[in-house]
């Protein structure tokens, strides 16, 4: 089974990214062949600053690599390092019909936020078609956000197929419902877009002060509490194994419990489970040339399968 998941280097990845995303495609990687990308053509859509980009691509892909991302089991690319992609976008753009990109939740949300519509914002779903299609993939892991976008690429796929013969493999979402969303210091959705995130690798103090923030409800120390409905007690029970956040759950109904002490214990948990990915992301990143050598390396596993696809569909539709 081939397995195919990206996500966009648009910012420093947040536990949001961990636990929702990259936890899971690195789980995955035990079960198929693993295609795991970092979509910085998506990432133009809303970061126009080369510098930014250049830097969140590489600390995305040392997150990554530091957290369990093998790279001999997984091909492990930059999207832009395989320009086969935005060539069959263009041919997949060819039978996409206006009114399926048109009811896209992501597009229509991200201009109510007052991000400009430009025609990559619009066509970012065909992009992320070519990007599943190219390598053939069976399953896409991707968060209920996205579920969506995987559709449009099945319509495609069966439209295109349908116009011009058998070339695509028709992808199936994989949807982690069992992956709560992740709540932010605000209680929100963790979210770089609603500043609200912890970041993974954060600096430590930074992370502490963030914590400080949690919003929390105004019950007593003294009264007892719904552990169900505490920020805090989300977070700490995803860094904890299941037996102290249960014990934790207890402490909260029991009464007596006060959130500050919460909070505190929470930063060290959280330290303790991120400390040995911590100690390998600091290794990998004194190896200057490793992170270039990965993704070279995986970009040319993409690109073999993504030559071979654009060529059956440069073929299929007239194309010399
Ligand atoms: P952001 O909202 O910070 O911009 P993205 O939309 O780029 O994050 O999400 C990248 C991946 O991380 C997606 O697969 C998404 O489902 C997952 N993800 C992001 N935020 C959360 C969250 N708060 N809880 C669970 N998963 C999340
Ligand atoms: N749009 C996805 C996100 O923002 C990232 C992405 C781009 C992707 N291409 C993809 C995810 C292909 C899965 C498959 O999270």
């Amino acid at each position: 089974m081939r397995i195919l998941s990206g996500i966009q280097p648009s910012g420093k990845l947040h536990l949001g990214n961990y636990f929702g995303m990259m936890r899971p495609a690195i789980e995955l990687q035990s079960r198929g062949e693993a295609y795991l990308f970092l979509a910085d053509y998506h990432a133009l859509t809303t970061v126009a600053d080369p510098a930014a980009l250049r830097a969140a691509t590489r600390d995305a892909a040392l997150d990554f690599l530091a957290c369990g991302l093998d790279p001999d089991r997984t091909a492990f690319y930059r999207q832009s390092d395989v320009p086969e992609v935005t060539e069959l976008m263009w041919l997949l753009s060819t039978v996409t019909p206006m009114g399926l990109l048109e009811r896209c939740h992501s597009y229509k949300d991200k201009i109510s936020k007052g991000i400009a519509p430009n025609h990559a914002l619009f066509a970012y779903p065909v992009l992320m078609a070519a990007d599943i299609l190219a390598v053939r993939s069976d399953l896409v892991p991707v968060g209920r956000d996205q579920k969506q976008h995987v559709e449009v690429t099945r319509d495609i796929a069966q439209k295109f197929n349908n116009t011009f013969g058998p070339v695509f493999k028709i992808p199936e979402p994989a949807i982690r419902e069992d992956v709560a969303v992740v709540p932010g210091v605000d209680g929100q959705k963790m979210s770089k877009s609603y500043n609200n995130t912890i970041e993974i690798f954060g600096d430590p103090k930074e992370t502490r002060a963030r914590i400080m923030r949690i919003v929390t409800d105004s019950t007593p120390v003294e009264a007892p509490k719904d552990p169900t409905r505490c920020n805090l007690f989300a977070l700490y029970r995803l860094v904890v194994p299941e037996k102290e956040s249960a014990a934790l759950a207890e402490r909260y109904r029991a009464g007596g419990v006060g959130y500050g002490a919460v909070k505190k214990e929470l930063c060290e948990c959280l330290e303790a489970y991120f400390a040995p990915m911590r100690a390998r992301r600091d290794e990998l990143a004194r190896d200057v040339g490793y992170v270039e050598a990965v993704l070279r390396r995986g970009a040319e596993r993409a690109r073999a399968e993504a030559s071979r696809t654009l060529a059956d569909a440069r073929r299929a539709v007239g194309l010399a």
